[in-house]
C-alpha cells in the first residue's frame, strides 16, 4: 500500500484485496459485545471535514475508536477556518498536534492531494471525498458489500451505476476500483449528467436503464446532487424519476440475486422509491455497517500495523 489513500487508482489489485480481506476479519468484530482492538493505541487520527457529512465522518470516527486510536474531530464550522485560515495553516496545526493520519473531506477536488504532497504534514492522508473527484473508501465499502453478496469475488460481475455521475465522486472511485477487481461497469445517466471524458473511464455507458437492469448483478443508485448544480440538467424531477429512478416495476425486472445499493444520503421518491429502498434486495443499511470495517482496515494498513489486526487482543 502507498502511504496515502487519495484515489481508488492508488490501489493495485493486491492492495484492494488486502483491504477487503482485512475488513472481512474486522467485520466479525461488529457482532461481538466488545468492539475494540488495541491495534492503533497511541496513534492519533484527525477527521478534517470542510464539507457536511453524516455517514462518512461517523464511520471514520467509529473505525479509529474501535482500533483504540485517539480521534480528533475537526469541522470547518466553528473553527478558525470560518475566519479564513488557509489549508496550509490548518495542516501545520495538525502536524504540531502529532497526527498520524488525517482523514479529509473538502469541497475542492484535489485538496487531499495538496495536503499529501505539499510537505506540510508527515501523516498519512485519506481522502474522504473531494469535490466531484473521488471517494475511495466509499468504493472499497461498496466493493466489500458486493463481494459478500456476489459469491466472494467480482470478476465478470456486472455492476450498473445510475444517476448523477457528473457530480459523483462515488461513481468515479467505484468505476476505477471495480475495474481493478475485474467487474464490468455500466454507467446509466442522462447525457447531461455524464462527465466530459467519460470515454476514457474503464466503463460502458447507456441512456437506457430498462435495457441494462435485467443483466445487472448489482445496481447502485446515486443521489442527484442539487447543491452542486445550478439548474438545467434535466427538465423536471418527475421526468428524471420516470427515466432514471428505480421503482418497484423496474426492480421486478432484476435477476433474483441482484442487490440494490446507494451510498446515502437518499432522496426517496427521486432516484429510488421507498419500497425499493426498504426491500429485501436493498443492502443500503449493510453498506453503512461494512463502511466501519473497511475504514478500520484502511487506517490499520496505512498506519503500518505489523501485527495481524485481529488476534492481538489482550
Ligand atoms: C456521498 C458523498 O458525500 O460523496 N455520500 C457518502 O459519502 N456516503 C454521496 C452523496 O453525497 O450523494
Amino acid at each position: 500500500m502507498k502511504r496515502h489513500l487519495l484515489s481508488a487508482a492508488d490501489l493495485s489489485r493486491d492492495d484492494a484485496e488486502l483491504v477487503l480481506t482485512t475488513a472481512a476479519e474486522l467485520r466479525e468484530l461488529a457482532d461481538r459485545p466488545i468492539k475494540k482492538l488495541p491495534a492503533l493505541r497511541g496513534r492519533t487520527v484527525v477527521n478534517l471535514f470542510f464539507e457536511d457529512s453524516t455517514r462518512t465522518r461517523i464511520s471514520f470516527e467509529a473505525a479509529a475508536k474501535r482500533l483504540s486510536a485517539d480521534v480528533i474531530n475537526f469541522a470547518a464550522k466553528g473553527s478558525s477556518l470560518s475566519k479564513g485560515e488557509s489549508l496550509k495553516d490548518t495542516a501545520l496545526t495538525l502536524e504540531a498536534m502529532g497526527a498520524d493520519a488525517v482523514v479529509v473531506r473538502h469541497g475542492a477536488s484535489g485538496a487531499p492531494h495538496r495536503l499529501a504532497h505539499s510537505g506540510w504534514v508527515r501523516s498519512s492522508v485519506v481522502n474522504a471525498g473531494d469535490g466531484t473527484h473521488e471517494h475511495p473508501t466509499q468504493a472499497l465499502l461498496d466493493a466489500f458489500t458486493m463481494t459478500r453478496h456476489l459469491g466472494g469475488h467480482l470478476d465478470g460481475r456486472r455492476i450498473v451505476i445510475v444517476g448523477d455521475v457528473l457530480h459523483s465522486r462515488v461513481a468515479r472511485s467505484n468505476a476505477l476500483l471495480l475495474d481493478t477487481l475485474g467487474a464490468e461497469v455500466t454507467l446509466v445517466a442522462p447525457p447531461t449528467l455524464l462527465p466530459v471524458g467519460v470515454e476514457s473511464w474503464p466503463v460502458e455507458t447507456s441512456y437506457d436503464l430498462d435495457g441494462v437492469l435485467p443483466k445487472a448483478d448489482a445496481v447502485m443508485m446515486l443521489r442527484v446532487q442539487r447543491e452542486r448544480m445550478n439548474g438545467g440538467f434535466f427538465p423536471t424531477a418527475r421526468e428524471y424519476s420516470r427515466r432514471y429512478g428505480l421503482d418497484g416495476r423496474r426492480m421486478a425486472t432484476l435477476q433474483d440475486h441482484t442487490i440494490v445499493m446507494h451510498p446515502g444520503p437518499m432522496v426517496r421518491g427521486m432516484e429510488i422509491t421507498a419500497d425499493v429502498a426498504d426491500s429485501d434486495r436493498s443492502v443500503i443499511v449493510e453498506q453503512v455497517t461494512n463502511g466501519v470495517a473497511v475504514r478500520m482496515a484502511v487506517l490499520y494498513l496505512l498506519l503500518g500495523g505489523s501485527e495481524p489486526a485481529v488476534g492481538g487482543e489482550e
